[in-house]
Formats: C-alpha cells, structure tokens, sequence
C-alpha cells in the first residue's frame, strides 16, 4: 500500500491520478489533497479518499470548506504553509507534484527535504530552479519519477542502458492547434482556438502553452535537469499525431521510443508504480487503425518561444525562472482577453531582455527573481493581473 499526497488534486493531472488510486484500492491510499479554489470537486474528492490533511488556497476557502463538510472532515489548513504541511504529511511515501505553475516549487521542494519520493507533474519546478532541485534530490537520497508524458517515455528508453551511450533525447510535439497556421494569421487566434489543443486534454495553462510551443521549451529545461544532459543534446520533432510520446538515440544509432494512445493516466501510473506496472484503462494502442506517423522540424519563427527556451538555458540559471514568470503572467493576460496570442512571447522576450543572468544560490532567490520576471512582465503589458 502506498501512501499518497496529491498537490493539485482539483487540476487535469490530479483527476486522473486519483482515477488510478480509485481503480486500485489495494495499492494506494490518500493521506492528503491539495486544491486552490475548486471547493465542489474538493468535497467530493474528501469524501471518497478520506485524506487526513486538506489544503486550499487561502483561510476564506478553509473556512468555506469546513462548513461544507459536516461532521469529523479531515484538517483543513491554507495558504503555502498549507501547501507545504500536505507535501511534507508525516504518513506520506511520494508526493504527487500536480499544482500549476511556479507556485508548484515551494511544495514539492519541501517534499523533497522532507524525504518524499516524487512524481514530478509541475514542470516548473525544474524550469525554475533545476540545478538547486536536483542537487536536493541527492543529498535528500530521494526519486524523482517523470509524470510529463514525453519525460516518461525518455525514462522509460533509458531504462537497462547506458547513460554515457545516449547520443541525444528527442522530445517529440504536437504541434499544437496552430501547426499548420500561417505567420500572419498567428495574431489574430481566439483563446478558445488556443484551447482547441488537437490531441490532449488538459489543464488551461498547459493547453496554452503548447499553443505557442511554450511547453515543448519548458519540457527541454525540464529534460535538461532531469536526465542531466547538455542542452545540445535535446532536439524536438514535431509529430502530430502523439503517438510516439518521446525518443533516446543511442551512439550505436539505435533509438529507443515509447509509445501509446495518448492518455496521461499511462504516465502518472508509472510513475506512481514503477519498476511495475498497472492496468490504467488506456486505450490499447491499434497499429493499423494510424492513418501513419509522421514528423517535422519546428518552425522557430512562427513559434519563437520555443526558441526562447533554448536561449534561456544557455543565458544562465535565473533566466529561465524569468522566462517561467513571464510566461505565466503573458498567458494570464491572453487568457483574460487583454493581449494577443503573438504578445505572448513578445513580452517573454522583452522581460528577458531587461534581465542580467546570474546563479541562483537559494529557493529564496529563485523567489525572489520570479517575483522580479512577473513585475517587469506585468509592466511592460501595463496589466495588473497576478
Ligand atoms: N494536464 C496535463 O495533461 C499535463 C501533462 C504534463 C504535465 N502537466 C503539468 O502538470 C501541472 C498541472 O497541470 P494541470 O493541467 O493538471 O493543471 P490544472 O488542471 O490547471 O490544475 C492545477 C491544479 O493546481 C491548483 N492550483 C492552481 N494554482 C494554485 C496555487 N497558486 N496554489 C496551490 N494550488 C494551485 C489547482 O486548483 P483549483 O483548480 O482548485 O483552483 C489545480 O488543483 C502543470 O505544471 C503542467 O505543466 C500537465
């Protein structure tokens, strides 16, 4: 029996774990739920996993939850302190990191001091802070278990070979809604094109971020930490049809890729068993119902923050912290109809180019440089939204 806390178990990620806790009661159990202010779905969740600790976003929401819980309810706590007592709850043994954003990092970082084996769904704590959260994963003796779909395909071809025999990681994309879209149209997407995302469903932030390719950038930064491996070596290759979910090339010129529907239960279910694995009521994958399986170069004009990405690892570690903070308070403000689909990376670029690249020695200080990347963003948008 594993003992689970789940950070963001309102989100798209958390559903579907607690999918697979609910359809394997005698492996896992729920001893805390992390929400932000989706109360209804909370409730509900309480009461079929019985957590002992619950966390919501701030005091008003504690407040607002005990009383829709009659009767003996978990403890309810809130607010990063909250966050924290969940992601560091003494019966826990693995930590699922689903909260989104950079709002993940403290959490999961505390999980990790805390001795807590993780499954890493928040990117954003290793765009953030990669280094610092690497160097605790050793000296805190834990695992850290990929949940991102093309992360666990490349942890799952890295498996029972070499690390020195890797040539390269090549993550592989979907392309997103706006693959075949031309330049001059980019502009002018609505949010609920930008939400149309072709093959996965997912939360909003995501979903906006494989729009502009974001998220295929976040994902080198993640794969940079995680596999520890030069960002020379990680490529990207468009393929639309989500099929073959990531790739390792060996010297020999061997590549190894994993494959299958595309349905995030798969990859949270390895990472929630692994080495073993469970029945996750994906889709079984028929070879000859693909219509083929194809693949592309990215365009990195018409989607430049992409190369953005790139350009942050290789500036120095605090620039991708700037970029994450701008990034997520540009698609806040696309989100709320105040900028373009365009303006998105063009104020990641501008907040970028205001910044001077330095080590970061500390979580304080990678606190400190994101609060710093969303104020300049937010500035340079003359928006106020958080
Ligand atoms: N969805 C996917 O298929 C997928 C795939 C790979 C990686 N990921 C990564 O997994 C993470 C979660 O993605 P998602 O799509 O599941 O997001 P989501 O559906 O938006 O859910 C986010 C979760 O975080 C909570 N939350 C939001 N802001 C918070 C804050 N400031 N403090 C505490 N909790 C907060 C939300 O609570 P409420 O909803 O109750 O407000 C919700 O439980 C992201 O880092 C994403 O990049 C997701």
């Amino acid at each position: 029996m594993k003992k689970l806390a789940i950070l963001g178990s309102t989100g798209s990620i958390g559903v579907s774990t607690l999918d697979i806790v609910a359809a394997h009661p005698d492996k896992f159990q729920v001893v805390a739920l992390t929400g932000g202010s989706n109360l209804e779905l909370l409730k509900k969740q309480i009461e079929e996993f019985a957590p002992q600790l619950v966390a919501v976003m701030n005091e008003e929401l504690a407040q607002k939850l005990a009383q829709m819980l009659p009767g003996k309810g978990p403890e309810i706590v809130h607010g990063v302190a909250g966050m924290i007592a969940a992601a560091t709850a003494a019966d826990a043994d693995m930590v699922v990191a689903a909260i989104v954003g950079a709002a993940g990092l403290v959490p999961t970082a505390a999980a990790i001091k805390a001795g807590k084996d993780i499954a890493l769904a928040n990117k954003e704590t290793l765009v953030t802070a990669g280094r610092l959260i690497m160097d605790m994963v050793k000296i805190h003796g834990v695992r850290l278990y990929p949940v991102d779909s093309e992360h666990s395909a490349v942890f799952q071809s890295l498996e029972g070979h070499r690390k020195d025999d890797v040539k390269r990681i090549i993550l592989t994309a979907s392309g997103g809604p706006f693959f075949s879209y031309p330049a001059e149209k980019m502009a002018e997407v609505s949010v609920s094109d930008a939400l149309n995302h072709p093959n996965w469903s997912m939360g909003q932030k995501i979903t906006i971020d494989s729009a502009t390719m974001m998220n295929k950038g976040l994902e080198v930064i993640e794969a940079r930490w995680l596999f520890d491996i030069p960002v020379e070596r990680i490529s990207v290759t468009i393929h639309p049809q989500s099929i073959i979910h990531s790739m390792v090339e060996y010297v020999d010129g061997c590549v190894m890729a994993q494959m299958g529907i595309p349905d995030m239960k798969a990859p949270i279910a390895y990472a929630l068993t692994y080495p073993g694995r469970v029945p996750t009521g994906v889709k079984p994958l028929d070879l000859t119902a693909l219509s083929g399986l194809t693949f592309f170069n990215p365009d990195f004009n018409r989607f430049p923050a992409l190369k953005l990405a790139y350009r942050a690892l290789n500036d120095g570690e605090s620039m991708p912290t700037v970029m994450n903070a701008a990034n997520e308070v540009a698609v806040g403000a696309f989100l709320n109809g105040e900028i373009t689909f365009t303006a998105i990376a063009d104020s990641i670029e501008k907040t970028m180019g205001f910044h001077q690249p330095h080590n970061l020695n500390s979580i304080e200080e990678v606190l400190s440089v994101d609060r710093w990347g969303r104020k300049k963003c937010r500035e340079l948008l003359g928006i106020n939204n958080p």
